[in-house]
């Protein structure tokens, strides 16, 4: 199993790209499904997600072509005749985002046989909303033999009311509505920018989707999708690991290709804690000097602080001056970080979904574990700023999210290299 060790004590410094998100890219891939022509997506990053969504694909039917420029991959990808409905077991396990394969297979087929999703520990991952919504379009739903089956001769246009903001359910009746009949409405649908970058890839291969990043997206359906090419939205969660890695380590980074809106969360809580954040262009310069003051934090759906950023900032309130409280909403379990940070010396007590963190003066390297990719790079974050070397184990969750994480640090002065 491979592993991080990092050795703490680097201030870093320089400049570092940040990869085309990984939340974008997921559902991009899916929507492919949706027409027959050629589609060509930039900044496609080299992700196990990626790559397990990329061989789903391919299984399909998918003709898939990448290729690669000094900073980018491209993909150029057809779906123009498919061989198969159905997604083996082995595949959804590894990753829960292959359930929103389930909406452009039912537009483009009109039936799909998909196995139940695996993917993070951070909680139940119910897809009932999801289930919801493809019923709601007229689909004809049978649970069983651990797989999930629908039918759909012809989807009809409807309103559709989350009961939560989900993502993931948002661009799965998405990809669902846009070859249906009529207008389907998604009302206190998810506003992340992810769904916007879905939105405008769509309109490109000719749908009609209006409002995404509001609370009301509507779809009027079309009866046939067609080629597009699309730029994937930079990642602003690996742009907030950055932040948040320039900040612990008391250095001076540059980030590029970052949209600042997408991360004004992060940046506003940053500097609320003493740290230097700039926007340049679309850029962000991150400096800070000396420890963080503590702030709280609260996770809640886009625009509010996100969720895959928490276990990051707890690793940099493990060594604040002063107490923080960090309360999660979204997920039910996304904790597993403080146990192992707490084997470095953090000081942090649970209480329900609030964890309250006393900072220290300095973190101490241990063997620790990743339980789930953000957890994980809370982990290397931490590792950055103790006293010794630290060793993540686990780094195949960290891949699952972060590209080239150990080459982009090295880069910027850390010590930390990746060791099987
Ligand atoms: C997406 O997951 C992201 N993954 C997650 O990022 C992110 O944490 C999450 O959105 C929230 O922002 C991708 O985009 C591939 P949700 P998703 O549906 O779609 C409940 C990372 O680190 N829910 O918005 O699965 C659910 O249990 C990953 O990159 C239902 O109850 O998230 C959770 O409590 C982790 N029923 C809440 O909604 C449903 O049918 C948010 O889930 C669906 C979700």
């Amino acid at each position: 199993m491979a592993k991080y060790l990092v050795t703490g004590g680097q201030a870093l410094s320089g400049a570092v790209r940040v990869s085309g998100a990984k939340n974008a890219v997921l559902p991009t891939l899916a929507a492919i499904l949706l027409t027959p022509e050629t589609c060509v997506l930039h900044d496609i990053p080299d992700l196990r997600d990626v790559q397990v969504m990329m061989e789903i694909l391919r299984l399909l039917g998918v003709k898939l072509v990448v290729t690669q420029d000094e900073t980018r991959r491209h993909l150029l990808a057809c779906a123009g005749s498919l061989d198969t409905f159905e997604i083996r077991a082995d595949l959804t396990r590894q990753m829960r985002s292959s359930i929103f394969l389930m909406g452009p297979l039912l537009g483009r087929l009109g039936k799909v046989r998909i196995a139940y999703p695996g993917g993070c520990a951070i909680g139940p991952r119910p897809i009932d909303l999801h289930l919801r919504g493809l019923a709601a379009l007229g689909a004809r739903i049978v649970e069983r033999y651990g797989y999930i089956e629908a039918e759909a001769p012809r989807l009809r246009g409807v309103e559709i009311h989350l009961d939560f903001p989900s993502v993931g359910a948002t661009e799965n009746i998405m990809m669902a509505a846009v070859l249906a009949d009529g207008v389907t409405v998604i009302r206190n649908a998810a506003k992340e920018p992810e769904i916007v970058d879905l939105q405008n890839l769509l309109n490109a291969m000719g749908a009609r989707v209006k409002g995404a990043g509001m609370d009301a997206i509507r779809i009027e359906g079309v009866r046939r999708l067609h080629d597009a090419t699309h730029n994937v939205i930079p990642d602003r969660i690996e742009a907030g690991t950055f932040m948040i890695a320039a900040a612990i380590t008391q250095g001076d980074v540059l980030l590029e290709n970052v949209i600042p809106e997408h991360v004004e969360s992060t940046s506003a809580k940053l500097r609320e804690a003493g740290v230097n954040v700039r926007e340049i262009g679309e850029c962000m310069r991150v400096t800070n000097k000396g420890r963080v003051h503590a702030v709280d934090i609260k996770t809640l759906p886009y625009p509010g602080f996100p969720t895959d950023m928490h276990p990051q900032m707890m690793a940099l309130m493990s060594v604040c001056q002063g107490t923080s409280m960090i309360t999660e909403t979204v997920f039910e379990n996304r904790f597993s970080q403080a146990e192992e940070l707490r084997r470095m010396g953090a000081n942090i007590k649970i209480e329900g979904r609030t964890a309250v963190i006393s900072g220290v003066e300095m973190l101490s390297g241990a063997t620790v574990e990743a339980a789930d990719l953000r957890s994980g790079a809370a982990l290397v974050l931490a590792g950055l700023v103790a006293e010794g070397q630290t060793a993540v184990e686990g780094a195949i969750h960290i891949e699952r999210g972060y590209e080239n994480l150990d080459g982009k640090l090295r880069g910027l002065g850390a010590i930390v290299e990746r060791v099987e």
